[in-house]
């Protein structure tokens, strides 16, 4: 399903950036643009991340980096 129709992210994509540490709405908007654009997908995006939280993805440290630093695969 898709949670923000302006950067096309889907509740994978979130579930995924909560699998990999994500703790917050902003780490969301960092990692994937989610809520950066009309804001409307803020609060499902939110509930989507608390679900992922609440059932048990593995956690990790999270550091998050804009994407304009992360490096660019070969
Ligand atoms: S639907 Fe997510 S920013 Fe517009």
């Amino acid at each position: 399903m898709i949670v923000c129709v302006c950067r096309r992210v889907s509740d994978h994509q979130i579930r995924q950036a909560a699998a990999d540490g994500a703790h917050s709405l902003e780490c969301l908007q960092i990692d994937l643009g989610v809520a950066m654009q009309c804001g409307r997908c803020a609060d499902c995006a939110s509930r989507v991340l608390c679900d992922a939280r609440a059932t048990g993805a593995p956690r990790q440290h999270h550091i998050a980096f804009p994407r304009s630093l992360q490096p660019q695969a070969a």
